[in-house]
């Protein structure tokens, strides 16, 4: 089974970035710690800060893995070129957020991606991605 797990515009800040928010791990610990915990899995993982990056992940991923977990960071709430990547791949994309992006404020509260996507998990800090990969696991023959 292989996973890409693709992240966003100021993701590679996790850790640093509002840690009252986000949390203080970064997010190439908390990857290590996802390898150890699912040797079974191959997990690869991609951050870019760049919109046309993140498609061309999309593109080059979407055809050949199990599935692609999504962070896209604000792009979430704004990328009609990311929506229409995800439909225009096979891989099936699960959408991910470490805070609960409708508890904040109401500009997060809409997605451009989540229809396009096989389902999405949110609030649940770093966990979101274990919890994505898990709903992968669960559903691979
Ligand atoms: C985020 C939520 C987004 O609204 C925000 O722009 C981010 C992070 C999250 O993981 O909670 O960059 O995707």
């Amino acid at each position: 089974m292989k996973i890409q797990i693709i992240n966003g515009p100021n993701l590679n800040l996790l850790g640093v970035r509002e840690p009252n928010i986000y949390g203080s791990l970064s997010f190439e610990d908390y990857f290590r710690e996802l390898v150890r915990l699912y040797p079974e899995i191959e997990i690869n993982y991609f951050q870019s800060n760049t919109e046309g990056e993140l498609i061309d992940k999309l593109h080059e991923t979407g055809f050949s893995y199990d599935g692609i977990i999504l962070n896209a960071g604000a792009y979430t709430h704004t990328s009609i070129a990311i929506h229409d990547a995800i439909k225009s791949i096979s891989t099936p994309v699960i959408e991910v957020h470490l805070s609960n992006i409708h508890a904040r404020e109401p500009f997060r509260r809409r997605s451009m991606l989540a229809g396009a996507c096989k389902g999405v998990i949110a609030g649940f800090g770093m966990d979101s991605y274990r919890l994505a990969l898990e709903a992968f696991k669960a559903d691979f023959k």
